[in-house]
């Protein structure tokens, strides 16, 4: 059997970063290539190969293929929903450009497996808010989540029309300590850890009572792993499977940190972000990922907050 040779797009972000090192873990440091637009992340740093590379450019991206023998791509390189607003042209561009030059690339050179991640943006206002099911209506108001739908109906017409192995999750928001998000609304869930160990107060740009779905880290890179593992006739959602980690409010993060930190406090001071985090539903419905490979979720809010904390005071 061929090995698996992998690349991982995006690499330096909030997800690449444990995802690559997750990665080498399985695979061996030498069979997981780190690429990334901007330079390498410290914590990659002496962990296994690295290539600057514009998922952009696709003929640099197809010659990184064919000289590294990579059969799997990791595609992680994306503007997210914050970020998106202030500029929606480049945020549609390089989300669907970057998913399509990888497609092709995988359908070309009959790569064995592409991730892709979506996103809880995908779903808008008129989804339902309580256990949003896999299947619903889907009218999604942000560049972000228009692009994010769109690339779940390209990878599933890769699949059925090519026979690409494309498999994707529809990320909630994830809480991590090693390397920071990247611009996206829920990210007032890790800088609160941040703030609260520095300062012992923060100020969100949140309402208090704005639940959204979120998931830890390690549960997340877990599922990721676990969906790219699970036999391919497991996997009969070749849009983007729903997965379920924990919902909460500011307010209710805010007083488990503060059983942690008494002295911790909270102020509010909603800007646009707020629009974006009403437009999506509050928790999510994964029965069908756990039905068809097994999903289930280790971390909830008290969980994460202690290991949050334990970690960041390290
Ligand atoms: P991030 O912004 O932290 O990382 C993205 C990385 O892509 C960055 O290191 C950036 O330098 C790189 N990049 C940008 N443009 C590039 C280009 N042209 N070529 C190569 N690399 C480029 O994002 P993240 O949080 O790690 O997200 C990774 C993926 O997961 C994205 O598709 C995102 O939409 C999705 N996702 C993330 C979350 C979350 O909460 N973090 C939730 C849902 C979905
Ligand atoms: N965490 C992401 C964002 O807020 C969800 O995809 O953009």
């Amino acid at each position: 059997m061929q090995k698996e040779k992998i690349l991982v797009i995006g690499a330096s972000g909030q997800i690449g970063v444990e995802l690559t090192m997750a990665l080498r873990k399985i695979y061996g440091n030498a069979n997981v290539i780190a690429s990334d637009l901007r330079e390498q992340n410290p914590l990659l740093e002496g962990t296994g190969p690295y290539v600057s590379m514009d998922v952009m450019n696709k003929e640099m991206l197809h010659v990184q293929v064919l000289r590294q023998n990579i059969t799997q791509i990791y595609l992680l390189a994306a503007i997210l929903s914050a970020t998106g607003e202030k500029n929606p042209g480049l945020a549609w561009n390089l989300n669907m450009t970057g998913l399509l030059n990888v497609l092709d690339i995988a359908r070309e050179e009959k790569l064995h497996k592409v991730y892709w991640p979506s996103s809880i943006a995908v779903f808008g206002p008129t989804s339902p808010k309580q256990n949003c099911p896999q299947q619903t209506i889907i009218e999604p108001t942000t560049v972000y989540g228009i692009s994010k739908y769109a690339g779940e109906f390209w990878c599933h017409y890769f699949n059925q029309r090519f026979g690409v192995d494309v498999r994707s999750i529809r990320y909630p928001g994830l809480i991590s300590y090693k390397s920071p998000p990247g611009g996206g609304t829920t990210d007032y869930a890790v800088e609160i850890f941040h703030d609260a160990l520095e300062e012992m107060k923060y100020e969100c740009f949140l309402k208090e009572d704005t639940y959204l779905p979120m998931m830890y880290m390690p549960d997340a890179i877990r599922a990721t792993i676990e969906l790219m593992e699970a036999p391919a006739e497991k996997i009969k959602i070749r849009t983007s499977y729903n997965v379920s980690g924990m919902s909460f409010s500011p307010k209710e993060i805010a007083l488990e940190i503060k059983k942690h930190i008494p002295e911790f406090s909270i102020s509010y001071k909603p800007d646009y972000r707020q629009e974006i985090a009403n437009s999506w539903p509050q928790s999510i419905d994964d029965t069908t990922a756990r039905n068809d490979w097994g999903w289930k979720e280790e971390f909830n809010l008290a969980a994460m907050t202690q290991d949050m904390i334990e970690n960041l005071k390290k």
